[in-house]
């Protein structure tokens, strides 16, 4: 397994978000990540990827201990966050660029050009960030978490803000993606649809603990997704 995640607490003052929180993730899986709002999502996100440290429990991402080894976790995955800034100031071309560079890697032009056309951000290499609307600055950011051809990606809500046309998009590149590097996908979304055509396995988290996991074609035989995640978290955290 390429994540595991044994008993993870985390408090935020007096309130608990994450409440003992156990389950694992295989190599090559695209894992649906779903609950409420609230429930801990984006904790656990953070947690994952090293941006915020778990109070106790523990994480291994390939074997390695995210609290002592972060920087081997850092070199094989990377994240599309919930909420992300951009240097609005720079072109779509010269932001990836900057992202290259702090990760060391070397990429030639039509690399870079390459990968903005994977988004769907076409043409829209030399345009400065700013003229960009909330969509496009989401592909852009989809494109920034693969700049380290990470083996997993992990995703905060990534289609939020996205028009049909750039849902698709974005499946289609996660799918891709995971057909032909095997990249393995941490998928936190609301949109119960795109966990049933993306997924293979889910797990629900409710006020801080998974309250179910399964495999998708295993739990579509017994209902729909969005019939076990009400059924699950019983309408939802406050
Ligand atoms: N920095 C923080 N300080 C205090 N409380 C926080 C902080 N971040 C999160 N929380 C609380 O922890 C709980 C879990 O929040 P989290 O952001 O992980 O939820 P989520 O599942 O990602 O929700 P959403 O679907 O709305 O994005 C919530 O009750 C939230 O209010
Ligand atoms: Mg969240």
């Amino acid at each position: 397994m390429i994540i595991l995640v044994e008993n993870l607490q985390k408090r935020y003052d007096w309130h608990t978000a994450l409440d003992g929180l156990d389950f694992s993730v295989e190599e090559g899986d695209i894992f649906g990540f779903l609950g409420p709002n609230g429930a801990g999502k984006t904790t656990t996100i953070r947690i994952l990827t090293g941006i915020t440290r778990a109070d106790s429990g523990r994480v291994l991402i390939d074997g390695h201990n995210v609290n002592t080894e972060s920087a081997e976790i850092k070199k094989i995955i990377n994240a599309f966050p919930e909420s992300s800034g951009y240097y609005e100031w720079m072109t779509a071309y010269e932001y990836l660029e900057f992202f290259s560079h702090l990760y060391n890697e070397k990429r030639l032009r039509r690399e870079t050009c390459k990968l903005i056309e994977s988004v769907g951000l076409q043409g829209k290499e030399n345009h400065l960030i700013y003229t960009f609307s909330r969509g496009m600055k989401q592909r852009l950011g989809i494109a920034r978490a693969l700049i380290n051809r990470p083996r997993i990606l992990f995703l905060d809500e990534p289609a939020n803000g996205l028009d049909p046309k750039g849902r698709k998009d974005i499946h289609d590149l996660l799918i891709n993606l995971n057909r032909e590097h095997g990249t393995t996908i941490f998928l936190s979304t609301h949109l119960l649809d795109d966990v049933e055509r993306l997924c293979n396995r889910i797990a629900i988290i409710n006020f801080g603990k998974i309250v179910r996991t399964g495999d998708v074609k295993k739990i579509e035989g017994k209902g729909t997704i969005e019939d076990i995640f009400f059924l699950s978290t019983q309408g939802g955290a406050p």
